[in-house]
């Protein structure tokens, strides 16, 4: 697969086989997946990869916390709110997930069942967490991670893996440091869901669009 192929087919995958990935496969992944580029070549992104039972400790755990309405507490803060653009995306992305998916507008429960899904990473069997010191300036060290956490998603086609980005992830970081040794100074900026797609599930024949670049460029001295 040629890089624009790659680039140009990946996509946020919701739903996973029961089948395990070699961890010689996600070493391989972030093999090539750290050579992003980042500032300074300071390359400020550390890996957690959970696997296995401790997935799925993990997701029980978080689905208990959002069926208590417990708020999420994200280590770095997260948008909330979006100028009117932005938001008409992200509500327009999520109805046409929802319309692909079957899930009426007005289904409340089916609603609630994807968001304890997202909880469980959509159940894959494995998770990249990714995340960065606390010292480093976030959002410049946060643009690195996205560099890299692209790599990562691309490289994954060549196993034939999906991945999901998710900072539903890590909405509930007491969780994931009580189970892995995380220590307190390090502050965890997302999840890679990863794993085989399951190629009979509605979500994944969902794709998102894209704003033409005309609509977002300015051309200057051609
Ligand atoms: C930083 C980040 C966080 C995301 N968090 C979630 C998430 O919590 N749950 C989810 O289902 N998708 C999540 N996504 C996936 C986006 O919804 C998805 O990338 C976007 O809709 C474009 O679709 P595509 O990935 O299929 O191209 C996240 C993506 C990014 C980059």
């Amino acid at each position: 697969m040629d890089v624009i192929e790659a680039i140009k087919s990946r996509k946020s995958i919701r739903a996973f086989l029961d089948k395990p990935v070699k961890k010689e496969v996600i070493e391989e992944i972030l093999a090539c997946a750290v050579w992003a580029p980042s500032w300074g070549n300071t390359q400020p992104w550390e890996f957690a990869v959970v696997n296995g039972d401790l997935v799925k400790q993990i997701g029980a755990r978080n689905q208990r916390k959002l069926l208590s309405g417990e708020k999420p507490n994200p280590d770095l803060e997260m948008p909330e709110k979006w100028p009117d653009v932005y938001r008409a995306r992200y509500i327009t992305v999520g109805k046409a997930l929802f319309t692909t998916m079957g899930i009426k507008r007005g289904d409340r429960e089916a609603r609630e069942k994807h968001y304890l899904n997202m909880q469980r990473f959509y159940g894959a069997p494995c998770v990249i967490y990714v995340y960065i010191d606390g010292a480093l300036v976030a959002h410049y060290a946060t643009l690195d991670v996205g560099s890299v956490t692209q790599n990562i998603c691309l490289a994954a086609l060549k196993y034939g893996l999906g991945t999901c980005i998710m900072a539903a992830a890590v909405h509930y970081p007491d969780v994931i440091r009580e189970l892995i040794d995380l220590p307190s100074e390090k502050k965890l900026v997302l999840g890679i869901a990863i794993g085989y797609p399951d190629p009979e599930a509605p979500a994944n024949r969902f794709r998102s669009t894209r704003t033409s670049p005309e609509k977002i460029t300015k051309w200057y001295g051609f």
